[in-house]
C-alpha cells in the first residue's frame, strides 16, 4: 500500500514508517519538521534498506497537501500534531490550530482526493480519570485536563462525524497508553526540545549525568507502592500495532476504535529501579508534591486489539529501558 504519513519523522511516525517499509508497504512522509530533524529519514533508510519519500510541509497548507495527495494513496496515517501537555496550556490557540485545524485541513484534503482509509493517533488521555481499570474502549471519554488532550477528544469526534458523512471511510482510532524506548538499533528515538516532560526521556538524562535527579510526582497515590502507575509500550510494538490496523481495516467502512498498550501497570519507582538495571548505575531521585492533573493509575484493556488485530506486544519493561538506553548513549 502507498501510504500517507503525516508526522512521519517524530518519534512514533519514524518507528512506524521502519514497520511499513519492513512490511512491504509504500510510506509517503509529510512533516514540517517543527519537532523533528531531517537526518531521521536517512536514518530510516539505514535500518529498513530503503528510505521514504519525504515532503517538508505543514498538514494546514492545503494547496501543497492537495498536490501531494494527487499521486495517490491508499491510506493515511494522521501522527503530525503538537503533544507538550504544559506548552498547551500555556499556548491553547497554538494547539487548537495545528492539532484540529490541521486535522480539519488533512481531511479536506483526504475527502477532495477520494483517500477514504484514515489512522488516527489518539491517546489514553481521551478516558480522563477513569472510573475502572483497566479501561476499555466502549467506556465514555470523559474530561481533559489540558488542551492537549481536549484537542484529541475533539480530533476523535470529528473523525466520527466525517466518517458518518462520508460512509464509504474507514476509521481506526488508535488510543496509544504511554509510548517509551527506541528503536534496537539505537538510531531513531524520542529526542524531547529542552528538559523531558515525560518519565521515561527525564530518567534516561539522569542516569547519562544530564540532570541531578528524578522528581517523582506523588508517593501517596492509592497504588502498591505510592507512585503514579501507567502502562507503558514499546514504541516498535506501537508501530506494529499501526500496520496491523492498517492491514485488517483498509477499505472496511466504519470507526474502528483501539486501545494499543501492553494490559499491565507500572509504577514510577517500578520504571526507576528497571531503568538502573538497564544502565547498570543508581538513578537519584526524590519524591515531590504530585503533578497538576495527573490520575493515580491508568493502564488499558487490550482483548480488543488483540482478538480483531492479530496484534499483541511482545516487548518489556525491561526491553523499553534498555533501548532507551541504548538511544540515550549515541545521542550523548
Ligand atoms: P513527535 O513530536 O515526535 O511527532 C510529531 C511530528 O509531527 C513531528 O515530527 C512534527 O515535526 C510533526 N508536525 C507537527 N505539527 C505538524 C504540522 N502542522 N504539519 C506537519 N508536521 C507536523 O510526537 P510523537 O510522540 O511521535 O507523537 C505522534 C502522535 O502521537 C501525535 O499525534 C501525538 O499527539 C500522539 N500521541 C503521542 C503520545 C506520546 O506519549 N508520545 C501518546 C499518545 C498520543
Ligand atoms: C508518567 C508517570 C507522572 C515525570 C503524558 C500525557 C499524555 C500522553 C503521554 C500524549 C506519572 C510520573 C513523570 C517526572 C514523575 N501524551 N512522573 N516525574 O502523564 O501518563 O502522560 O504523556 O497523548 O497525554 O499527559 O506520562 O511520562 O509524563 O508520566 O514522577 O519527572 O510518571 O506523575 O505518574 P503521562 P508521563
Amino acid at each position: 500500500m502507498r501510504v500517507l504519513v503525516t508526522g512521519g519523522s517524530g518519534f512514533i511516525g519514524s518507528h512506524t514508517v521502519v514497520s511499513l517499509l519492513e512490511a512491504g508497504h509504500d510510506p509517503v512522509v509529510v512533516d514540517n519538521l517543527s519537532n523533528a530533524s531531517r537526518s531521521v529519514l536517512t536514518r530510516i533508510g539505514e535500518i529498513a534498506g530503503r528510505q521514504p519519500e519525504f515532503h517538508e510541509a505543514d498538514i494546514r497548507d492545503r494547496d501543497t497537501m492537495g498536490s501531494i495527495a494527487a499521486s495517490g494513496f491508499d491510506a493515511c496515517i494522521h501522527f503530525a500534531a503538537l503533544k507538550a501537555v504544559a506548552e498547551s496550556v500555556e499556548e491553547p490557540m497554538l494547539y487548537y490550530d495545528n492539532n484540529v485545524g490541521g486535522t480539519i485541513a488533512l481531511l479536506e484534503v483526504l475527502v477532495a482526493s477520494d483517500i477514504t482509509t484514515f489512522v488516527f493517533s489518539s491517546s489514553a488521555t481521551v478516558y480522563g480519570d477513569p472510573n475502572k481499570l483497566p479501561v476499555t474502549e466502549d467506556m465514555p471519554t470523559g474530561v481533559a485536563t489540558n488542551p492537549y488532550g481536549w484537542t484529541k477528544i475533539m480530533m476523535e469526534q470529528i473523525l466520527r462525524d466525517v466518517q458518518g458523512a462520508n460512509p464509504d471511510w474507514s476509521v481506526s482510532l488508535l488510543r496509544y497508553f504511554n509510548p517509551v524506548g527506541a528503536h534496537p538499533s539505537g538510531l531513531i528515538g524520542e529526542e524531547p526540545r529542552g528538559t523531558p516532560n515525560n518519565l521515561m526521556p527525564y530518567v534516561a538524562k539522569v542516569a547519562a549525568g544530564e540532570l541531578a535527579r528524578l522528581s517523582v510526582f506523588g508517593g501517596d497515590y492509592p497504588t502498591s507502592d505510592g507512585t503514579g502507575v501507567r502502562d507503558y509500550i514499546h514504541v516498535v510494538d506501537l508501530a506494529e500495532g499501526h500496520v496491523a490496523a492498517l492491514n485488517t481495516h483498509v477499505g472496511d467502512a466504519g470507526v474502528h476504535t483501539y486501545n494499543l498498550g501492553t494490559g499491565k501497570g507500572s509504577s514510577v519507582l517500578e520504571v526507576l529501579h528497571s531503568y538502573e538495571n538497564a544502565c547498570g548505575k543508581s538513578i537519584p531521585y526524590e519524591v515531590v508534591e504530585r503533578r497538576a492533573g495527573d490520575v493515580a493509575a491508568n493502564w488499558a484493556d487490550v482483548t480488543r486489539a488483540e482478538s480483531v488485530l492479530g496484534w499483541k506486544t511482545t516487548r518489556d519493561l525491561a526491553d523499553m529501558c534498555a533501548d532507551s538506553w541504548r538511544w540515550q548513549q549515541r545521542t550523548r
